[in-house]
């Protein structure tokens, strides 16, 4: 159900009530359900519509004259539903039925349906059937007003994790999210409205020297990310290990600073895609994030919510992606670049691998001093290639210039000019970060109390750095979530990683662990051996993009 300022419900909406039966009295006949049936209903209903005979739309007509009891009011609720049913979508008059009711009789009837009917819902899930857009777009609002328990949304999550959704219910739960709060409107101005955002990795710190290198190309960068997800790290975590930034900005002050700047970076509010903000949050802490569907909308709602003109996907394959496989990297990345276009936001996605960490730091306020670096020039080969490439494909998709040659010069030569570090720090100041106090940080070694090496047992090439062990060992140390009530530790992670290919010396660091005790140093130094390899042979190279 939909109310609309003046109170009037959009009747038609509730076909997400999914009432049992519907066949009972359709199958055959879908005119005669359409007179017959409803009477029925309603002669079970209420007393009103036993004497009129005069199907829904006159029960409820009557209904409101005679300020229908809470139970009228119920029942023609359930009445309507059953004339959205999808038996009669022929006779799409009668599929919409504007009433006039107040928010609260509407708010108190729902109430008395509502567990019976989320409840089909997810039984329709279980089943493998489809649910209609109108039952998608009402559970997503419902349950963002928190009409909906979590136990009940998380069984939905896990009955579309098991079942998928089809290309339809996945547009009209990307659209229920995206319209869940405010969506971006920002002044004409040449500057094309531009984004990236990545399907989640270990290390991936990527989206933080793009972004303000994307606003020095000449682009508007309004970045909305997540926070961390299972071993994935977040952007709005490592952000916030930044002393005194926030990202909680609103749509007004988010607008106003890409206008400004060029580039803001904040996160889902009460105001925007609140939707995605409770979903993900139980996604996370209920197995149910590895899913085509709901990735794709969790993402897009997200980057639709921002008015972008062209997106650059980055979709992770690997041990410690959501995506295990190249095969269903491309499956989710077919899916998001297939919807983005449809909904006029131009696409591109790149497939990498995250069977290793990108970098050689791990953990929120390590991989943001590693995304400095890049910015100076300095830092691990893989994390500048991405950085660029992402912003090489964003040039080409707004054609300028058209041939991504060029485009990869035009963007290793503006991150190698300085001017994307001069712009992260107009960033940053613009979202109440400490500048000195964030220098000052930035020169100490480590920040977390303890910190010990895992060194090599033998020299050899280092066949494997297992992105997946790497990531669960982070998030133990306290860097991520094991519940929604976690409180992360900035400072805790892992550094001096070494990288696939390399040749490393008996005793040599294999990586340095931070950790806020000695005995959990410990316990992650026992459990990170074993996911280092050393081979005698140097282990074929593999490309950073499939
Ligand atoms: N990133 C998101 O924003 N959502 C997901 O579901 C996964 C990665």
């Amino acid at each position: 159900m939909q109310a609309d300022r003046s109170g009037k419900v959009r009747v038609g909406a509730c076909r997400f009530l999914g009432l049992p039966a519907t066949q009972e009295w359709g199958k055959n006949s879908p005119n005669k359900c359409a007179q017959g049936g409803l009477k029925r209903r309603a002669a079970m209903w209420t007393a009103p519509a036993e004497r009129s005979g005069d199907g829904a739309l006159a029960l409820l007509w009557r209904d409101r004259q005679a300020k229908a009891s809470r139970a009228a009011l119920a029942a023609a609720v359930h009445i309507a539903a059953y004339g959205a049913c999808a038996e009669l979508r022929p006779h799409a008059s009668r599929n919409t039925l504007d009433i006039p009711v107040s928010k609260p009789q509407l708010g108190e009837a729902f109430q008395t349906l509502l567990p019976m009917s989320f409840l089909s819902l997810i039984e329709t899930k279980r089943d493998g059937r489809e649910l209609p857009p109108d039952a998608i777009a009402g559970f997503v609002r419902e349950f963002t007003e928190g009409r909906v328990p979590d136990y009940q949304m998380a069984a939905l999550l896990m009955a579309i994790l098991f079942r998928g959704m089809s290309a339809a219910e996945t547009r009209a739960l990307t659209l229920a999210m995206r319209d869940s709060g405010e969506v971006l409107a920002f002044p004409n101005d040449p500057r094309p409205i531009v984004d990236k955002h990545s399907t989640g990795g270990v290390g991936d710190k990527v989206s933080l020297p793009l972004a303000p290198l994307l606003a020095c190309l000449g682009f508007r960068v309004p970045m909305i990310s997540g926070r961390g997800l299972g071993i994935t790290g977040g952007t709005l975590d490592k952000l916030e290990s930044i002393p005194g930034l926030t990202t909680a900005l609103g749509p007004k002050r988010l607008v106003e600073q890409v206008q400004r700047l060029g580039v803001a970076m904040g996160g889902q509010t009460e105001k925007m895609i609140p939707a995605d903000k409770k979903l993900y949050a139980l996604r996370d802490v209920t197995g149910t994030v590895p899913s085509i569907p709901l990735i794709t909308a969790s993402i897009l709602s997200k980057k639709l919510a921002e008015g972008l003109q062209a997106l650059v996907m980055d979709v992770k394959f690997g041990r410690a992606a959501f995506m295990q496989t190249e095969s269903d990297a491309r499956a989710l990345a077919d899916s998001i670049v297939s919807l983005a276009e449809a909904c006029g936001v131009r696409t591109q996605a790149l497939l990498t691998d995250m069977n290793t960490p990108r970098g050689r730091a791990v953990g929120n306020w390590l991989e943001v001093k590693e995304a400095v670096e890049c910015l100076e020039g300095r830092g691990p080969d893989d994390l500048r290639e991405l950085v660029s490439e992402c912003a090489a494909r964003l040039l080409v998709l707004a054609a300028r210039p058209r041939d991504l040659a060029e485009a990869r010069s035009a963007a290793a030569a503006c991150l190698a000019s300085g001017a994307p570090r001069r712009k992260w720090d107009e960033l940053i100041a613009a979202q109440g970060a400490d500048l000195a106090a964030f220098r000052s940080r930035l020169a100490l070694d480590h920040t977390a109390p303890v910190v010990v090496e895992l060194t090599a047992p033998h020299a050899g090439f280092l066949s494997r750095c297992d992105a997946r062990i790497i990531g669960e060992v982070v998030r133990d140390l306290g860097g991520g979530r094991l519940t929604q009530e976690t409180v992360l530790n900035p400072a805790v992670g892992i550094d001096q990683l070494a990288k696939p290919g390399e040749h490393i010396k008996a005793g040599a660091v294999l990586c340095r662990i931070h950790a806020t005790t000695a005995s959990a140093a410990e316990a992650a130094r026992a459990r990170l051996t074993s996911a280092f390899e050393l081979t005698d042979s140097r282990p074929e190279a593999k490309p950073l993009l499939a």
